[in-house]
């Protein structure tokens, strides 16, 4: 069952979104070389405790998975999704993925955005720019009465003609008093296929794009995909709720993605 939210949960996911917004833009510009990954996670915790939320990551343990140790999930070039942050050193020339989320009245907000590490080489600029417009082209769909697949398509056809592979193992989702509800949002799919979006549905929207094949390898640590070809990978998330007038992209704040 797919729970629509009320105008006051939506009230409470909205403020919940703007936080998210807020600290994943402050944490941008800590993306330089030289800073660890651990560093980035530190102050993330501290954005969290003096704007008094929750973590959505922390302690978050699916399925047997090791408990998430981290707030923030840093993954850096062929790396995808769930890196945890450590020792590592950030260099010039890296693709760096933040994903971050928080819960503010009980009520979780979840985005992630790219970003280079100093100067990107021209291929990992493309791959960046891609995804982020692929998010746009889901996004611009999540309106009533379309469907799960129409903006899955709508994601895919974007990342497809620039030659790059969408991720198929990792998937956005319904998102509200849990970080995952349902439906499942795949960054790919057929038009008119999936069930149709109506009003109060949040769902955060999370296209993961590889510069070479779809495919994804787990590291060691139980957590991290990375590509199974050594390849880039990029990643943008945004929280959207569908309204009658359209998508609001809660997570999204002035000068964020
Ligand atoms: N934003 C990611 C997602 O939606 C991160 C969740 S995994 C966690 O799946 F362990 F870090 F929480
Ligand atoms: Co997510």
């Amino acid at each position: 069952m797919i729970q629509l939210k009320s105008l006051q949960e939506l009230e409470k996911m909205r403020e919940a979104g703007r936080h998210v917004g807020e600290v994943l833009l402050h944490l941008r510009k800590l993306a330089e070389p030289g800073i660890s990954t651990a560093e980035i996670d530190a102050e993330a915790r501290r954005q969290i405790r003096t704007r008094e939320l929750e973590s959505s990551f922390l302690d978050y343990a699916p399925g047997g998975a090791p408990p998430y140790p981290a707030v923030i999930c840093i993954s850096v070039n062929d790396e995808i999704v769930h890196g945890i942050p450590g020792k590592r050193r950030l260099h010039d020339g890296d693709l760096l993925k933040l994903d971050f989320g928080v819960i503010f009245a009980g009520f979780h907000g979840d985005s992630a955005v790219t970003l280079p590490v100093g100067e990107i080489d021209e291929e990992s600029r493309h791959l960046l720019e891609t995804t982020r417009r692929s998010l746009d082209a889901g996004i611009a769909t999540m309106k009533p009465g379309q469907r799960l697949g129409d903006v899955g398509h709508a994601v895919q056809r974007e990342v497809e003609k620039e030659g790059f592979s969408v991720v198929r193992d990792f998937v956005g989702h319904g998102i509200g008093r849990a970080l995952h509800e349902p439906p499942q949002l795949p960054n790919f799919g057929k038009p008119g296929r999936g069930q149709r979006l109506k009003a109060g549905m949040v769902l955060a929207i999370e296209p993961m794009v590889n510069a070479g094949g779809h495919e994804v390898r787990m590291k060691s640590d139980g957590w991290t995909a990375a590509t199974a070809d050594g390849s880039r990978s990029s990643h943008f998330e945004h929280t959207v709720a569908i309204t009658e007038s359209g998508p609001e992209v809660l997570t999204r704040v002035p000068g964020s993605h």
